[in-house]
């Protein structure tokens, strides 16, 4: 189903499609290809929207935190807005610090994309397509992308993202959904436990950009081999979670860069039962333990957000891999297509 969600300034249409298949239901807006609302059951068969977001396109637009958005061209932080390719030097928007995060300021969280439903066998979903200029946001070459969301009749939420480019350039695309596997604005998410198959994580600086080689999760609060409540390691004194107020940091997931989509990581919340689990192609994962939530937003529920009310899973290749030779590489070639696959399974 399709409806008019609201309209921007300028007055173009914001529409807002609802999927449903396999218990799961999705609503995505056209506007930053956004996850405005996602319904699973909990052991009991109640429904609940278990990703925050807004009720209308001004609040989208004024200040959200990527809530639900797709992120382009470059999913988390580029050190410096700056990167060398080929010998020449771009300059990218510089919005977080001195750094470029989620592709910039104009990045494609607020973007207006084409979308098309389809339905293929048993599956249904959304085919988003939208050409970024060369130079956009400082990103060389006309990037020519389409993210493909599926609901499988099993009620899963998989993501296919393609895009070519007509001059060498990077890309690490990405999503960007707050998970509250209870129902948004329903408290804390810190009582989930969360499971990451990654022995090591890259750590950062002050101001979120990786220092170099990844080091071992053993020993540390970034041990997420076996499943722990989130909350259980988040205060402890450690100057990685000082610099991120939490934990705000890419996994490198044991698996590596994989064909096809392999388990990163499993959500799980006790009081609802319900479950998340993660599989994608990439070799990281971005958990972002929502620590610059702080009550100046409110969701649908008509509850406002604070520090931990929700956790960000994005799957994704390693932030500032265009200045990190030894990182896997996000470079993209004229004639190349550059491909992603992640898959959400939830369950009760
Ligand atoms: C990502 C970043 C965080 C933060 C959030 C949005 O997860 O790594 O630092 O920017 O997005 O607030």
């Amino acid at each position: 189903m399709k409806e008019v969600f609201g309209k921007l300034a300028d007055g173009t249409e914001i529409h807002r499609w609802s999927l449903e298949n396999g218990g799961t239901r999705l609503r995505v807006l056209s506007y930053g290809g956004i996850v405005q609302s996602l319904e699973v059951p909990d052991r009991e068969g109640r429904y609940a929207n278990v990703s925050l977001g807004f009720d209308s396109v001004e609040e989208y637009v004024a200040d959200s935190p990527y809530f639900g958005a797709l992120i382009g061209r470059y999913g988390n932080r580029v050190g410096g807005g700056r990167f060398t390719l080929d010998d020449t030097a771009y300059e990218l928007d510089v919005n977080d610090g001195g750094n470029s995060l989620h592709g910039g300021a104009g990045g494609f969280d607020k973007a207006v994309w084409d979308v098309e439903p389809f339905v293929q066998d048993s599956n249904v979903g959304l085919r988003l397509t939208r050409t970024s200029p060369d130079g956009e946001m400082g990103y060389p070459g006309t990037l020519r992308t389409t993210v493909t969301y599926t609901l499988t009749e099993d009620g899963d939420w998989r993501i296919d993202y393609e895009a070519t480019t007509d001059r060498p350039t990077v890309v690490n695309l990405t999503n960007h959904v707050y998970w509250n596997l209870a129902g948004e604005g329903s408290g804390s998410a810190h009582d989930h436990e969360l499971e990451i198959a990654a022995s090591r994580y890259t750590p950062v600086d002050a101001g979120l950009i990786p220092t170099g080689e990844p080091a071992e999760v053993a020993g540390t609060p970034f041990d997420f081999r076996r499943a722990k409540p989130i909350g259980a390691d988040v205060r402890t004194r450690d100057q990685q979670l000082l610099y991120a107020k939490g934990f705000d940091h890419n996994w490198v997931l044991d698996k590596g860069r994989t064909d096809l989509p392999e388990r990163a990581a499993t959500l799980r919340d006790p009081s609802s039962g319900r479950t998340l689990t993660i599989s994608t192609t990439e070799p990281g994962l971005q958990f972002y333990s929502g620590n610059f939530l702080d009550g100046t937003l409110a969701g649908p529920s008509g509850r406002i957000y604070r520090q931990g009310d929700a956790v960000c899973l994005e799957t994704q290749h390693f932030p500032d891999s265009p200045n990190k030779p030894s990182y896997p590489s996000t470079v993209l070639r004229p004639g190349q297509t550059y491909r992603s696959t992640t898959v959400h399974s939830f369950g009760a």
